[in-house]
C-alpha cells in the first residue's frame, strides 16, 4: 500500500501534500491526539521505540518536533503521512526494516536537523534522496549491510550538514566531490566497508589522508579490496594511489621523451653526416678543379702579373740587371740607355716600377 506518487511526480505530489495540510481531505494522520502504543509530551516529542510496530504510527501529532520510531519492525516511511510534518527537527528511524528511502520520503521536512537511518536494510541512495533537508545537520546511514552504492550527488545539497557517518555498510567507492565541497561537514564516518583500495575510489583515500582528523574510527578505515591491500588503512594508502595510478600515463610520457629524444639524436647525427660527405666532396671537387684548371687561373690575380714579368724578363736577358738595380734609380737608367728604341723598353720599365712600389 504506498500513498507515495512516483519520484518523478514531484510537483504534483507537492500540491496534494498542501491540500491535505489545509484540510480538504481529512486524514487520520491529521490528529492532536497520540498514536497507539507511543507516548506523547507536550514538547512534541513522541517516543514510540521498541514497541514492535510493523507500519508508520498513525494519528501523529501536527506538532510533532520530535519522532522517535526506533527498534520496531517498520518496512516502510510513507511520504504523505511523513511530510504532514513539517515542524519535524529530530527523526531517529533507526533499527527497523526499511529498504528504501526516496526523494519523495523527505520531501517537506526542512526544519528537520537530525535523521538516523541506521541499521536497516536500505540497498542504495539515489540522488536528492536528502536534497530537501535543507536543515540537516547529523545524518547517520550506519548498519545497513546491503547498503552498497551512494548517489555522487546525494549530499550535495546539504549545506548544513556537519556530521555523516555511513559506517559498516557494504560500500566499496564514494565520490567523494560533493562531500569535499560541504562547507559545514567536520565528522565522517566510514569505517567498516570493504572499501576498494584502488584507482576507482583514489579520490576518498586521498581526502581521508589528507583530513584524517574528521574521521571516526579512521583505524577501522580499511580496504576490503584489492587482495594485497586487504586490511590496509584507507588513509595510508591514499598517497601510494595516487602515485601509482598516475603513474600509467606517466610511463606513457616516459616513452614519448624517449621517443622525440632518439628521434632528435638520429636527427642530429645523420644531418652531422651529410655535413661531413658534402665537405669532404667540396674539398675534393676544389682541390680537383686546382689541379687541372692552370691555365684559366693564370689569367687574373696579381700573382700572374709577376709570371708574366718573369717570361718578359726571359725574353731580354738586360732586363734582369734593370730589374735589378731598377730599385736604386739612377744605375738602371745608364745601362738602358746605349739600347735605344730597338725595343719597346720603357713599358716594361713603367711596369716594373708600379710594380715595385
Ligand atoms: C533492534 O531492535 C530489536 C527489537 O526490535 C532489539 O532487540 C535489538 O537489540 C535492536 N538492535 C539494535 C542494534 O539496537
Ligand atoms: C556486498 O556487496 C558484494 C558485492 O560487492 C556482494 O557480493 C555481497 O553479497 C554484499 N553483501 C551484502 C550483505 O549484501
Ligand atoms: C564524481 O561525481 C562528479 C559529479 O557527479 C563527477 O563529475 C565525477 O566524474 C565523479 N568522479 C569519479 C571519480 O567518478
Amino acid at each position: 500500500m504506498r500513498l507515495a506518487p512516483p519520484p518523478s511526480a514531484h510537483s504534483l505530489r507537492l500540491v496534494i501534500v498542501v491540500i491535505l495540510v489545509m484540510g480538504a481531505t481529512p486524514s487520520p494522520v491529521m490528529s492532536s491526539g497520540c498514536p497507539d502504543r507511543c507516548v506523547c509530551d507536550d514538547q512534541f516529542v513522541v517516543q514510540c521505540a521498541g514497541q514492535h510496530l510493523t507500519t508508520f504510527p498513525v494519528n501523529l501529532p501536527l506538532a510533532t518536533r520530535q519522532l522517535i520510531i526506533s527498534n520496531n519492525r517498520i518496512a516502510e516511511l510513507p511520504a504523505l503521512a511523513l511530510n504532514y510534518l513539517s515542524d519535524l527537527v529530530y527523526l531517529d528511524c533507526s533499527n527497523n526494516s526499511l529498504t528504501e528511502v526516496s526523494e519523495s520520503t523527505f520531501g517537506n521536512l526542512r526544519q528537520l536537523a537530525y535523521l538516523d537511518l541506521s541499521f536497516n536494510l536500505l540497498t542504495r541512495v539515489e540522488d536528492r534522496t536528502f536534497g530537501p533537508l535543507a536543515g540537516l545537520v547529523m545524518l547517520r546511514l550506519t548498519d545497513n549491510p546491503g547498503l552498497a552504492d551512494i548517489h555522487p550527488d546525494a549530499f550535495a545539497e546539504n549545506a548544513a550538514l556537519q556530521v555523516l557517518d555511513v559506517s559498516r555498510n557494504n560500500l566499496t567507492a564514494l565520490n567523494v566531490t560533493s562531500l569535499v565541497a560541504l562547507p559545514a561537514l567536520r565528522s565522517m564516518g566510514l569505517s567498516g566497508n570493504p572499501w576498494s583500495c584502488a584507482c576507482d575510489n583514489e579520490d576518498l583515500c586521498l581526502w581521508v589522508h589528507v583530513e584524517g582528523f574528521k574521521f571516526q574510527e579512521e583505524g577501522q578505515t580499511v580496504c576490503g579490496s584489492p587482495a594485497d591491500m586487504q586490511g590496509s588503512r584507507v588513509g595510508e594508502v591514499g598517497l601510494g594511489l595516487r602515485a601509482s595510478c598516475h603513474q600509467t600515463l606517466g610511463s606513457w610520457d616516459y616513452l614519448f621523451f624517449v621517443v622525440i629524444g632518439f628521434a632528435i639524436f638520429t636527427a642530429g647525427t645523420a644531418s652531422a653526416w651529410v655535413m661531413g660527405v658534402f665537405i669532404v666532396l667540396y674539398e675534393r671537387y676544389v682541390k680537383r678543379k686546382d689541379e687541372q684548371g692552370d691555365p684559366e687561373g693564370r689569367a687574373r690575380g696579381p700573382r700572374n702579373q709577376e709570371r708574366e714579368m718573369e717570361e718578359a724578363v726571359e725574353r731580354g736577358a738586360p732586363l734582369v740587371t734593370v730589374r735589378g738595380t731598377g730599385r736604386t734609380g739612377q744605375t738602371g737608367r745608364p745601362a738602358r740607355t746605349p739600347r735605344g728604341g730597338a725595343r719597346s723598353q720603357p713599358g716594361n720599365g713603367d711596369r716594373k716600377a708600379s710594380h715595385g712600389v
